[in-house]
């Protein structure tokens, strides 16, 4: 094996580019005190204030019941933010802190919109946030047309093609339960909204690998015109967690389960961003217009075909790094005869001119025994084998894998001559790590995501027709499920790479899912 970096890349990169300032504006999070806003949002505002990436003037309001002040609100975040310090922490925290404002409130209480007008308004002239208004649900999503609706009736919703000031929501996953909840769900929120004021987000999108999908197909000559079923044998798509219900998860995933979680967004937009056609330009709608030509692409399945493609299971009771851990059943939150999944694989083929007849392998599943999210793309054979392969070799099965995270990079395995008298062959692999070649830390999903909101950039949210193509195919997969012809779900003991049957479903291409 030898290891180079395919390109230098040049460390005085911004991490966050920009040609233009954010406007100025207020950020109002609902479920200013949950786990999302705690986690990831606030931090992910806080990290943008430090890099000088947020406009010069702005609040975040937290919008929840408790009934706080703004010095309650502040305290919550102080200790939060302060773990992952830095030495500059204290000073940022001096400037971010009189920028955090509370406001009481229940969501479908019109007084407390009322309220929430009048806070936004002082803020308008104390803070100088111009009238510009982020509203983002980190809410439980039957909370979502209700917020909506209020915000509407309050009169903190700008007409639908008015430009400045600008009123934008952002909504969380997930965004309906299936195609007919979630045009329910559009048809609600669109008497509100117009779609450009609505960002449907999907933090995977966000992930700096994830955006290199496209750079990499179509910032380089070399690998496009490859890409496609006359060199392509097939496609793995893999998103595998070591985690299973911690944090209290267990009762909202067994409401959902590994499709809905998982496969109907990220592992979705993955697989779009792999399959898609260049477009013509990189804008919001060039990009997701061939997004969403992918998604109109999945088949249309027949109960029996999801029963043949498509393999679901439940982690048991196992053991993750020598430590023993309790299976799904016996999880706080999960019904003890759940037959919810937490792992699915699937095996489709996209028919469209590009993919007719290449086999996609997805798979994802908690309590599998590494973090490991990567795309693989698999080509053919050479024609003839002119060489001796190695044992273990390809036998010049070439592989291209774009490792999303943890590890991000990509390499390519190829061939190359054992040293010696004999013709044979050993793959190798060229490797290109992020964190070796870019001297910057990569920001996290959540930042680039908010600031792309300031900025009115959607490129990297999920726009109605990608959403409800999702759907549909998911759709079908639940309908099947839901049949009382469906087998039940597989298990698989936690810590271990999935069930047996989906061993199977690959094993029938003769292949194999690729080893973690
Ligand atoms: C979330 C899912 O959307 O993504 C979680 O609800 C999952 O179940 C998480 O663990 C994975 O995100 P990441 O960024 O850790 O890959």
């Amino acid at each position: 094996m030898f290891q180079a970096d395919f390109v230098n890349a040049n460390p005085l990169a911004e991490a966050l580019p920009r040609t233009r300032a954010a406007d100025p504006c207020a950020v109002v999070l609902f479920g200013a005190t949950g786990d999302l806003a705690h986690r990831k949002l606030v931090p992910a505002l806080f990290q943008l204030a430090r890099g000088g990436s947020l406009p010069a003037e702005y609040a975040i309001v937290g919008f929840a019941r408790r009934d706080w002040t703004d010095a309650e609100f502040r305290a919550q975040y102080h200790p939060a933010l302060g773990k992952h310090g830095g030495p500059d922490f204290e000073e940022v925290w001096a400037r971010f802190a009189p920028r955090l404002v509370f406001s009481q409130g229940a969501f479908d209480d019109p007084a407390s919109y009322a309220a929430l007008k009048e806070t936004l308004d002082t803020l308008d002239r104390t803070h100088g946030t111009a009238g510009n208004r982020v509203f983002y649900l980190a809410v439980a999503p039957e909370y979502f047309a209700t917020i909506i609706r209020g915000l509407g009736e309050a009169g903190l919703i700008y007409p639908r093609l008015q430009e400045s000031p600008w009123s934008r929501v952002v909504i969380e996953k997930p965004f309906g339960r299936d195609l007919a909840s979630a045009r329910e769900l559009n048809r609600d929120v669109s008497r509100t909204l117009d779609e450009s004021q609505l960002y449907r987000i999907d933090h995977y999108l966000g992930k700096e690998t994830v955006q290199n999908i496209l750079a990499l197909r179509f910032g380089n000559g070399i690998f496009e015109p490859i890409w496609n079923r006359l060199h392509v044998k097939a496609v793995q798509l893999t998103v595998a967690e070591e985690v299973g219900m911690a944090g209290g998860r267990g009762g909202y995933y067994d409401t959902a389960g590994a499709l809905r979680d998982m496969v109907q967004n990220h592992m979705m937009q993955l697989l779009a961003l792999v399959a898609m056609e260049p477009p013509t330009n990189l804008s919001a709608d060039a990009v997701r217009d061939e997004k969403v030509k992918v998604l109109e692409a999945l088949p249309r399945w027949r109960a029996e075909d999801v029963y043949r493609s498509v393999v679901r299971a439940q982690y048991s009771a196992g053991s993750m790094q020598g430590k023993e851990v309790p299976g799904y059943h016996e999880e706080k939150g999960v019904a003890p005869n759940s037959t919810t999944e937490t792992y699915v694989a699937i095996r489709l083929e996209l028919n469209n001119w590009r993919w007719a007849g290449v086999p996609f392998f997805l798979r994802t599943g908690k309590r599998l025994p590494k973090r490991a999210t990567e795309i693989a793309i698999q080509f053919h054979k050479p024609p003839t084998a002119l060489f001796e392969a190695e044992d273990g070799g390809l036998g010049g099965a070439n592989e291209l894998v774009l490792r999303i995270q943890p590890d991000e990079g990509a390499s390519l395995r190829f061939e190359a001559k054992v040293p010696g008298s004999r013709r044979r062959l050993q793959s190798v692999r060229m490797d290109f790590r992020y964190g070796a070649s870019f001297a910057i830390p990569t920001p996290e999903a959540y930042e680039r995501l908010l600031l792309d909101v300031m900025l009115g950039d959607p490129t990297l949210f999920t726009r109605t027709d990608e959403l409800e193509n999702a759907w549909r195919f998911m759709t079908q997969i639940l309908d099947a499920w839901h049949s009382p012809q469906a087998p039940p779900p597989d298990h698989y003991p936690a810590g271990t790479l999935g069930p047996e049957s989906a061993d199977k479903l690959i094993a029938a291409d003769s292949t194999q899912w690729r080893r973690l």
